[in-house]
């Protein structure tokens, strides 16, 4: 048979064709086990038939492969087993094996049953079998929680390569997603994110190479000037530094252009002044395929658009004769324009390695200077998160307001556009707490920091985030839902915002988010259990308030949950928090909580 992989999000293994007898041996499980098993998994079907109730998928049909009983024969070692019928609880059958005493069932089924997952994997050249009971990732810190250093383990992220992220807006410099509506907007969670993510890069990665193309001073590039265009160097009083200004005709033949063959540094950074209905664009070529590549950046108010092989980015019509600094990564700027018009069984993720730098061009008149290509530039991309914070912040309420609808489940108010969510304060107020420290005091962003708790003292129903939890315990939102909602995820979120900002903020300004912060973490001390099913752990409190089946978490939000509370856990000694993250983390290699 083969084993198919049953492979979920991130779980990498490869996948072997392997025509042999493969069962898993469900060797010296005791029955009580066994039983305590299958009650768990007729509760999880359940569960997962009734969600989803719209497919029409029986359950028992194509779960388990036939035996191909050719093999039987082919193989001698097989003389012993014998087929034999398993009864899955009077419901249906499965072919199953035998030898002697012991009952084998095929992984294919037990995968599915149990939600487990397994791969046939080759170490030092044996042939093995990995089994995991999940599929998440446990992060342990490194040492004590520091707001001012890396955001919880962000410097693995790679927010912009997300399929939900459209691409990375060249008027803004942050990402736009399409999570929830497919044209693309801006998401403060996910902005904070990409800021976040990039300062925690730049705490662990190696220092970036910078190469400095041009910069009208030192370095001179030998730029190619066609007839009827220009260039030249010199010196602006205002900025007190020497810039290149170049003249050309409308068409793409006049364009002044460096030609280069450069690879592996594909951050462009420049600072640019661009005339009416001029532009800038960088030549890419796949170094496998030879294919070349055009990503543009012009003056309009676009996000991207593609026509063949050239990848358009709108730097904003306000940009049009003002200086502007632009940081993009090339890669990430070509790749997002890729798969519109690569067809798609020929789409396949580019490599960084492939790609190379065949030219630089500026076409029209305008300026530039400190054109510069590097591996990285994170610090850029993280003061580009939190300017789009100052510029976005509502002025009145000091949120981020979320310009999508949402609707968080059956049972549940829908958000209308415009809703706040305490994860996107917090995460907001992370980062610009972060910015505050590393610009060594800029004021703009402590008070737009500070401005962003104003939402935790309003009720969701006010069109705030703060809910409570039997009359009692302050819980900040997520999704600020009617009713309450109480995801666990986002509220230990905004709690580290809110541990961030205490510790940032100078003293006579911290009390604020002090006292949130210890509000929030009674409340998690006192409820967090209520998440906890045993073996797992429940998203949100929905079955609680709205009286229905709990949501649990897929695994990789329970790793979030465990990381949380191992990260929480080097900041307040509190048992609960380090032993309730101690059992969680057990669930995830199957271990349980007893039972009666
Ligand atoms: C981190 O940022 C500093 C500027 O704050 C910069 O000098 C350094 O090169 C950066 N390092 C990395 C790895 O990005
Ligand atoms: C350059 O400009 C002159 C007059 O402005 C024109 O006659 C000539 O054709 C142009 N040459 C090119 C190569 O565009
Ligand atoms: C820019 O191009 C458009 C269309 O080609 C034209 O109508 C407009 O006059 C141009 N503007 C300038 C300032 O050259
Ligand atoms: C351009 O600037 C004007 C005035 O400052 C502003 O109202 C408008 O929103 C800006 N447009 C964009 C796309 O940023
Ligand atoms: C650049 O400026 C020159 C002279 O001012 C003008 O003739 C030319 O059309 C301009 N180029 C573009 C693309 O607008
Ligand atoms: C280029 O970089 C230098 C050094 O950082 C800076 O002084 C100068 O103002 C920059 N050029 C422009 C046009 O901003
Ligand atoms: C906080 O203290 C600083 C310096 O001690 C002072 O300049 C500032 O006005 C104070 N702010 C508040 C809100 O008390
Ligand atoms: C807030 O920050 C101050 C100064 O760092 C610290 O003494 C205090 O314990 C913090 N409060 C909380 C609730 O963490």
């Amino acid at each position: 048979m083969t084993t198919s992989t049953i492979l979920r999000n991130g779980f990498s293994a490869p996948v072997h064709h392997h025509r042999t007898r493969f069962f898993l041996v469900m060797m010296r499980l005791n029955l009580k086990f066994l039983l305590v098993c299958l009650c768990f998994a007729v509760f999880l079907i359940t569960f997962t038939l009734w969600t989803n109730c719209g497919s029409d998928l029986p359950f028992a049909r194509g779960l388990v492969p036939k035996w191909n009983h050719r093999y039987d024969s082919v193989d001698n070692q097989l003389e012993l087993t014998e087929e034999i019928d398993c009864v899955i609880n009077q419901e249906y059958t499965i072919g199953c094996r035998r030898e002697g005493d012991e009952i084998y069932l095929p992984f294919s089924f037990l995968s599915k049953y149990f939600e487990v997952y397994g791969s046939l994997n080759t170490v030092d050249g044996a042939k093995r079998f990995d089994w995991s009971h999940s599929y998440g990732k446990v992060n342990n810190p490194k040492g004590i929680y520091d707001p001012k250093g890396i955001f919880m383990y962000f410097e693995n992220y790679n927010v912009e390569m997300r399929d939900r992220v459209k691409c990375i807006s060249a008027i803004e410099g942050v990402p736009i997603s399409t999570q929830w509506e497919s044209q693309g907007y801006f998401y403060a969670t996910q902005i904070a994110q990409f800021g976040l993510s990039h300062y925690s890069k730049n705490l662990t990665e190696p220092e970036p190479r910078r190469k400095v193309i041009e910069d009208g001073e030192k370095e001179l590039a030998d730029w190619r000037v066609p007839k009827n265009s220009s260039l030249s160097r010199s010196y602006m009083k205002d900025k007190d530094t020497t810039v290149v200004h170049f003249s050309t005709g409308k068409h793409f033949d006049s364009a002044i252009a460096l030609p280069m063959d450069h690879v592996l540094d594909l951050v462009l950074s420049v600072n640019l002044l661009l005339r009416p209905n001029s532009s800038f664009m960088v030549t890419l070529q796949n170094r496998e395929t030879q294919k070349l590549y055009n990503v543009i950046y012009i003056l309009a108010d676009l996000m991207m658009s593609v026509q063949d092989d050239n990848i358009y980015y709108g730097i904003g019509q306000n940009s049009t004769s003002t200086w502007r600094r632009l940081t993009r990564d090339l890669f990430v700027d070509l790749q997002k324009g890729l798969p519109q018009y690569i067809n798609t069984e020929k789409r396949r993720k580019m490599r960084r390695t492939e790609l190379k730098v065949v030219e630089i061009s500026f076409l029209g008149n305008g300026s530039f200077d400190n054109l510069t290509l590097s591996t990285s530039e994170h610090i850029s991309h993280f003061y580009d998160a939190a300017e789009w914070m100052i510029r976005h912040q509502d002025q009145s309420t000091g949120g981020w307001p979320i310009p999508v609808r949402r609707k968080l489940g059956v049972g549940f108010g829908e958000l209308s556009r415009g809703w706040y969510s305490a994860m996107s304060q917090g995460h907001a107020i992370s980062l610009l707490a972060r910015a505050y420290h590393h610009s060594k005091g800029d004021k703009r962003y402590l008070k737009a920091a500070l401005d962003g708790l104003k939402l935790f003292r309003i009720p969701s129903y006010q069109g705030g985030v703060l809910a409570t939890f039997l009359g009692k315990y302050a819980w900040y939102e997520e999704y600020p839902t009617t009713p309450p909602s109480f995801v666990l995820n986002g509220f230990i979120y905004s709690l580290l915002g809110l541990y961030d900002l205490n510790s940032t903020a100078p003293a006579n300004h911290s009390n604020e988010a002090a006292s949130l912060f210890e509000q929030g973490m009674l409340s998690l001390k006192k409820m967090l259990l209520l998440f906890d099913t045993g073996s797992g752990t429940s998203y949100d409190l929905r079955h609680f308030t709205l009286g229905i089946a709990p949501n649990l978490a897929r695994w990789d939000y329970h790793a979030t949950h465990v990381n949380q509370l191992l990260l929480l856990a080097t900041i307040d000694p509190n048992p609960i928090i380090s032993q309730t993250a101690e059992r969680w983390k057990n669930y995830m290699l199957g271990k349980r909580a007893q039972h009666n």
